[in-house]
């Protein structure tokens, strides 16, 4: 059985909602559990959905699930693999955290992050207290620290289930396992060699979405925790990479981020070795897929190939996310970035030589151990002479278990906080200065949804990524609509259809 079941699996990664359903419902409970995956984990979905389907028929309403997200696009793109597993599992997902199921996917990569979830799950406690049926689910980096495990053990026993980041396949196995459990279920798993392919998920947008490529991280940037919370890098098979995007494609996808945290070391470490610049190649020959975006490029590994094959097709958007961190180079070899601040202008000019409209972004910390104010100025220099579109600035977060936290000369908060002020407004005067660019001209938007704030406009972005809001309604959601730029606002713009 296993044999037959393996083959229909080698087929999983590209089984659309019904087919998943079809196959769910072949799955005979009274065989065994498979030993191998993912069949294991479809045989705990089949497993699980039958005590969802009892409980809702006791309770004489359908059982509901709500999935909250910390943090990045891989944790945003693992969250969506949750919730496909949830609705697998017969769950209707709610927006509202009153829900039978809460699972929140959770970050670590500085302090604030950590505060918010413990503040969260004060509110949670007192929701299972109306219902005692609830189950409340974490995951994510935050869970591969032990001492964060420790005090939630400890101090909200009220929690079900606690898994890491390496076990996320095992979703519907922890899942049947917390239900059936009196106490809390903790489940990290050393073991972050394994890669599962073929388990449902879902997307929050059906016209785009988010495809892993690496996962974990090998750079051991000096402040970073994700290293050790996101384990070694491991690269996807390209195979397995292009076949899912073919599948999404397909069921309607056309534009694709594929996600890692260095993507320029993606491929090295294959039994057959690729290059990232390959891979792309490949994706931009999809039929269906009409826009490719990636992140993160570490500048280290950022290759000349790579900005060749983004010149040379039409498909791959022309926008670069790549971190500086610090314009200092003493402070860049104390974060061990591997690069000096001449080294990242030069990669700045040569990225601009070949494709001279390009939208930059990056990250900047600010206030890491032993910055001085000729270090800051540094960076505000780099800052004044790249002119990103966009800068994601954080104040440095001291991160136990890392090397910068045993560093000695740890900035006085003050002085952080001062100098971030500084190098926010001057990110954000160039920032508009250098997205207006664009005005006036026309462009084409993919239409993503309908305004909140005015629903008599609708909300899309350019090849470039950057925001348009332009009056349409919501038959334009996931088309591309040739737009004028009428007025920058900043870090948008207000168009009209042109035609
Ligand atoms: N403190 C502040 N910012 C950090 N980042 C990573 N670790 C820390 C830290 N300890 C930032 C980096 C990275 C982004 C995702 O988060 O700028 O590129
Ligand atoms: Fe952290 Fe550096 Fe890895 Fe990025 S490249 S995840 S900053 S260690």
């Amino acid at each position: 059985m296993n044999i037959i079941m393996r083959k229909e699996m080698s087929e999983a990664s590209i089984m659309n909602k019904e087919e998943t359903e079809r196959f769910l419902n072949t799955i005979d409970l009274s065989a065994g559990i498979p030993l191998t995956e993912p069949d294991r984990q479809y045989y705990f979905l089949r497993k699980g959905r039958m005590l969802v389907e009892q409980k809702s028929l006791a309770k004489g309403r359908s059982l509901t699930a709500h999935s909250e997200c910390f943090g990045c696009q891989m944790n945003a793109r693992d969250s969506e693999k949750l919730t496909g597993m949830l609705e697998c599992l017969g769950y209707t997902m709610t927006d509202r955290e009153e829900a039978d199921f809460v699972i929140y996917n959770t970050c670590t990569v500085r302090e604030n992050a950590n505060t918010r979830v413990y503040g969260r799950l004060g509110y949670l406690h007192n929701r299972k207290n109306h219902n005692p049926d609830m189950m409340i689910a974490l995951c994510g980096c935050m869970m591969e620290e032990p001492h964060v495990v420790e005090t939630l053990e400890h101090s909200f026993s009220f929690v079900s289930l606690i898994f890491g980041t390496h076990n996320l396949y095992r979703f519907p196995e922890l899942f049947v396992k917390a239900w059936e459990a009196d106490s809390i279920v903790v489940d990290i798993e050393k073991d972050n060699s394994r890669i599962v392919e073929g388990l449902p998920n879902e997307r929050k947008f059906p016209f785009k979405s988010g495809i892993n490529v690496t996962y974990g991280c090998n750079n051991f940037c000096s402040y970073c925790i994700v290293p050790y919370v996101r384990g070694r890098e491991r690269s996807r098979e390209p195979d397995d990479i292009i076949r899912e995007i073919t599948a999404m494609a397909s069921d309607g996808v056309s534009e694709v981020m594929l996600l890692g945290q260095n993507v320029n070391s993606y491929g090295k470490t294959l039994d057959t070795p690729v290059t990232f610049a390959k891979l792309l190649e490949r994706a931009a020959g999809i039929d269906g897929i009409r826009r490719i975006r990636f992140m993160t490029s570490h500048p280290k590994d950022l290759s000349a190939e790579l900005i060749d094959v983004m010149k040379s097709s039409d498909k791959i958007c022309d926008h670069l996310h790549l971190p500086l961190q610090s314009g200092s180079s003493a402070v860049l070899k104390a974060m061990n970035r591997h690069y000096t601040k001449e080294q990242y202008l030069g990669l700045v000019d040569m990225i601009r030589s070949k494709i001279p409209d390009i939208s930059l972004t990056t990250d900047i910390i600010v206030g890491f151990p032993g910055e001085t104010e000729e270090d800051f100025r540094e960076t505000l220099d780099v800052v004044r002479r790249v002119r990103f579109d966009s800068a994601y600035t954080f104040l440095y977060s001291r991160r136990e278990g890392t090397p910068a936290a045993s560093m000695p000369e740890q900035i006085p908060e003050e002085t952080a906080k001062e100098r971030f002020s500084r190098l926010l407004a001057e990110v954000q005067e160039i920032g508009q200065n250098v997205t207006s660019r664009h005005t006036g001209t026309i462009q084409e938007i993919l239409v993503e949804s309908v305004n909140r704030q005015d629903p008599t406009l609708v909300t899309g972005r350019m090849r470039n990524n950057t925001v348009v809001h332009f009056p349409g309604s919501s038959d334009l959601i996931g088309q591309y609509v040739p737009v004028l730029l009428r007025e920058s606002k900043g870090f948008y713009y207000i168009g009209r259809k042109y035609n």
